[in-house]
């Protein structure tokens, strides 16, 4: 933000501010009724939520801990994105049994694949807790704000009757003017029903990744099971399908632009409400550095995994993550400057403090604290991404939570069965001669980019990548965390419990093990010069963030608001549209089956198409699953405002029938995560009727629809 612009702000006046759509992502309890039903809603807010009888939301569950997911038949089918079990998936694939490549689909209930550790949550209540939790606060700074509003948050889930199965959590929203109370459900017994070939499921890979037009068959199946009395159990072969109290009818009717639609998930970030010069550091700053440190990952990790199946498959679900924010960024910041987002900021902040000049001291101070935070920020977001992404130091930092643990005296029997359980599932998938590489490059951007005052002595050293390669390489060879060195008589990648045996040992050896001491080194500086400094600002910045944002509330009564998303559940609405995103570019709303043959590479990574599927087409062998233009639709875009979460939420119709298969955006619309705008942002969706057709007819498993309500 330049001097002139800043200047600029407050001399516009209140009436040059412009009527926009800022999408929306409503809390269940507090829906627009009316304007959905004026957009074409014909049932109402209580049948989509309600306590008090079945509704839309005893059908929609929060996918273990990430993706949303929706029971489509009475026996708990639940039907969720490929890309959301795709690490049950790869958990139960191997090089002679690749369910990744060939897909899964169990032929009745007893060949269904149990998931250990697998949950889903069903929210049962919502309330507003505001005046509970922020009673005796109003004059309370940090720290002894956050202690009080911890200590009411306990005083109120202690003063709630839940069953054993069920669990409270309280949400802040509006970033702390307001707190709200879910009461969650649990199950655990979690099966893999079926999945399409990654062909068909992750049709287009990373090329195709946030870009529409997209011919993703982007779905999976699983099922619910419970105790005898319908209640949530551990795995057990006993248990029986769960029997929801709602479940959603499946519409394979013909889709029109225009027709109204609702998504019903669990959205889990955005910052909305931010003030321009916020926009500002995302946008030149931090996206910036994030996408600097993925790019060297991924192309390090994507020369092996071409070459090597057995790579392949270890990486494909790490290697799937790190590339999708890393475009995701990518998209973000173009979204951002292609959409004026921080001049449109500005101007809204103009807008603000000629109704309320008091705002314009609160913006002061942001814009002054973001400034100063930059070069901290800057080195946290750097700092973040490099251990992230340089395996050996992630897990080095995990060994350096655990010594620091055990030698406070926390370490418990649990905490130590859960790290080694964590450790045990990560070497499973682990290349240590692969990681050294990516580490050595990471290493290199690290002493290159950073501030010389936030490295560690002597870092200098790493600055030359080559070098490091083979400095890297030497010092993994002779470390037990890479595993290619023993401790305790074995290996940490080969009996973790036998290398954990003789504990002052394991500590002894580590602290003296190279990748350990090079990442204490870095942790240690960035501990002392960056994270004080950053975390401080970031405590004045959250304060006056709330305040801003209560700010904005009071003052643009005009303006309808909702909470910026936060992993809790959500309606959000629009209609089905395609876009104008580029000059002299126009989307269509919808993709057919015709479209996956126009991108086939035969033998591809990302292209190929299964032979079935193409049989199917040239045959044209679609049955009931065609639409009016004679051929499957695949995939369709709407102006739902969503976001990560979002992925295997319900699209549901005027009527609550389910119609899409939420698990994308388009790309220059990602930017709805800070600035939605309706020329842009569209949300995509796998179209039921290609859901249906690829169960039935590509994967003979008409059992699974027989179980449906279909809606024709
Ligand atoms: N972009 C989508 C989301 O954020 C899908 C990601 C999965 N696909 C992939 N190629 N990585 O989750
Ligand atoms: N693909 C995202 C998800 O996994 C959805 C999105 O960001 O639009 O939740």
């Amino acid at each position: 933000m330049t001097k002139k612009m800043l200047l600029s702000v407050f001399l516009l006046p209140a009436a040059m501010a412009f009527a926009q759509q800022y999408g929306g992502m409503w809390i269940p309890t507090e829906l627009n009724e009316k304007e959905m039903k004026d957009l074409g809603m014909k049932i109402s807010a209580k049948d989509i939520y309600n306590t008090q009888k079945p509704s839309i939301k005893d059908a929609v569950v929060q996918f273990n801990g990430g993706c949303t997911a929706e029971i489509i038949s009475p026996k708990g089918l639940l039907l969720t994105n490929h890309h959301c079990g795709y690490s049950q998936i790869q958990a139960h694939s191997t090089v002679q049994n690749d369910l990744l490549s060939n897909g899964f689909w169990a032929k009745n209930p007893e060949g269904e694949l149990p998931n250990p550790g697998v949950k889903v949550d069903f929210i049962v209540d919502i309330k507003e807790v505001s005046n509970q939790i922020l009673e005796g606060t109003e004059i309370l700074t940090e720290p002894e704000l956050t202690k009080k509003i911890n200590k009411n948050i306990e005083i109120y889930k202690n003063s709630q009757k839940t069953e054993p199965f069920q669990s409270i959590i309280v949400k802040p929203m509006y970033y702390g003017n307001k707190y709200y109370a879910y009461t969650i459900e649990t199950y655990k017994d979690i099966r893999l029903v079926g999945a399409p070939p990654q062909s068909i499921g992750k049709f287009g890979s990373d090329t195709d990744n946030w870009v529409w037009p997209r011919h993703t068959g982007d779905f999976s199946m699983f099922r619910i099971y419970a105790d005898k009395n319908n209640k949530p159990a551990e795995y057990s072969k006993d248990n029986i399908p769960f029997v929801p109290k709602h479940y959603l009818p499946v519409s394979i009717k013909d889709k029109t632009e225009n027709d109204f639609t609702f998504v019903f998930g669990f959205p889990g970030k955005t910052t909305e409400y931010l003030p321009a010069v916020g926009v500002e550091k995302i946008m030149t700053d931090i996206d910036p550095a994030r996408i600097a440190v993925r790019e060297v990952a991924l192309k390090t990790l994507d020369e092996k995994m071409r070459t090597d199946s057995e790579t392949r498959i270890k990486y494909a679900s790490k290697y799937a993550s790190v590339a999708n924010y890393w475009k995701k960024w990518i998209g973000e910041v173009e979204g951002l400057k292609k959409s004026n987002a921080v001049e449109k900021k500005v101007m809204y902040e103009g807008s603000l403090v000629a109704k309320n000049h008091e705002i314009k001291s609160t913006l002061d101070q942001l814009y002054k604290l973001y400034n100063d935070q930059a070069p901290y920020a800057l080195n946290n977001a750097y700092f973040t991404e490099v251990i992230k992404n340089a395996e050996t130091l992630k897990l080095a930092g995990d060994y350096y939570d655990y010594i620091a643990s055990v030698e406070a005296g926390r370490m418990d029997e649990k905490e130590l069965t859960t790290l080694k359980t964590k450790l045990t599932t990560f070497y499973k998938d682990y290349s240590a001669e692969l990681d050294a590489k990516v580490t050595a490059k990471l290493l290199a951007l690290y002493a290159n980019k950073t501030l010389p005052q936030f490295l560690p002595s002597g870092f200098d050293k790493y600055k030359n990548e080559t070098q490091n390669i083979t400095v890297i390489e030497d010092m993994s060879k002779n470390s037990i965390i890479s595993g290619r060195t023993n401790v305790n008589g074995t290996s940490l990648t080969a009996d973790i419990d036998k290398a954990f045996s003789n504990q002052d040992k394991l500590i002894k050896t580590l602290k003296k093990d190279p990748v350990y001491q090079l990442y204490v080194s870095m942790k240690e500086t960035y501990m002392k010069i960056a994270d004080p400094q950053f975390t401080a600002l970031q405590t004045k910045i959250d304060a006056l963030q709330k305040k801003f944002m209560a700010q904005q509330m009071e003052t643009d009564k005009d303006r309808k608001f909702f909470p910026d998303a936060n992993s809790t559940l959500r309606v959000t609405y629009g209609k089905v549209k395609g876009s104008t995103p580029r000059d002299a570019v126009s989307y269509g709303y919808q993709t057919h089956l015709a479209g996956v043959i126009e991108k086939y590479v035969p033998g591809d990574y990302e292209f190929d198409v299964p032979k079935k599927l193409i049989d199917l087409y040239n045959k044209k062998d679609y049955g009931i699953y065609k639409d009016k233009t004679g051929d499957v639709p695949v995939g369709f875009t709407a102006t739902n405002h969503t976001t990560g979460g979002n992925s295997g939420s319900p699209a549901l119709d005027a009527n609550g029938n389910l119609v899409g298969l939420n698990f994308d955006r388009q790309w220059e619309g990602t930017m709805s995560d800070i600035n939605y705008d309706p020329r842009f942002s569209r949300n995509i969706m796998v179209d039921t009727k290609y859901i249906l057709f690829i169960i039935d007819k590509f994967a003979d498993s008409k059992w699974l629809i027989d179980e449906m309500k279909i809606i024709k």
